[in-house]
């Protein structure tokens, strides 16, 4: 297996006020493939992604992967949020995230509560965006089908077969993006990933090679 290295740092966005933790992985040597960007659900944190080995297996696979902690949450409690929990964040904010970490263009992954910020992301600068993963995201409802259909980026919507209404509605409003597979996952009670996480890793990663 290739060596992996680990790093943690800071970032400071615009009207943030206080920096935003992250946590990064990469091969120890060499060039990384692809840019990896991990957000959170509103119980968890980038420390998640550590736990289940998503960030060291990104690393083998030869990718830089960061996982932020969103503010207000995790490491960045004293950083602002750009919006109130369940209204859209301005695009520009993951813009601004993935620009000063020289991510683009960026796989973004974001469950649930991250999808405040990675769906305005995604409809607004596909171009900066090379493949995103959404697992049961809030606010899928905020857009049109039309607008869906028109993100021509490569998308694997992973959707666990126990994630009750969320995953439900965010699967049905995300398959009109109009270049999508989907994964569906046994997982009950929280997030499919937390509960089977070689299954995710295969998937993802088999995703990320296809990209
Ligand atoms: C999203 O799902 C909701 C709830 O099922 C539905 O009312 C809405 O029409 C869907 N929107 C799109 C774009 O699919």
């Amino acid at each position: 297996m290739a060596a992996v290295k680990m790093t943690e740092g800071s970032v400071q966005v615009e009207g943030c006020k206080a920096p935003l933790f992250y946590r990064q992985s990469g091969p120890a040597s060499g060039d990384a493939k692809l840019s990896v960007l991990l957000l959170h659900g509103i119980r968890f944190s980038s420390e998640n992604w550590l736990n289940i080995g998503t960030l060291e297996t990104l690393a083998k696979a030869g990718c830089r992967a960061v996982a932020i902690d969103l503010p207000g949450l995790g490491q960045s409690k004293s950083a602002q949020a750009p919006a109130a929990v369940g209204e859209l964040a301005p695009a520009g904010f993951l813009k601004e995230v993935c620009e000063q970490l020289s991510l683009t263009p960026v796989v973004v992954v974001s469950p649930s509560l991250s999808g405040m910020y990675s769906l305005p992301f995604l409809m607004q600068h596909p171009s900066l965006i090379r493949g995103y993963v959404p697992v049961a995201p809030i606010c899928t409802e905020k857009f049109t089908a039309e607008q869906y259909q028109s993100v021509k980026v490569p998308a694997l919507i992973v959707y666990g077969d126990q994630d009750a209404q969320l995953g439900e509605v965010s699967l049905r409003n995300l398959s009109s993006l109009s270049n999508h597979k989907v994964v569906v996952m046994k997982g009950a009670g929280h997030p499919c990933y937390l509960d089977d996480p070689d299954t995710w890793h295969k998937a993802l990663t088999d995703f990320l090679s296809s990209l």
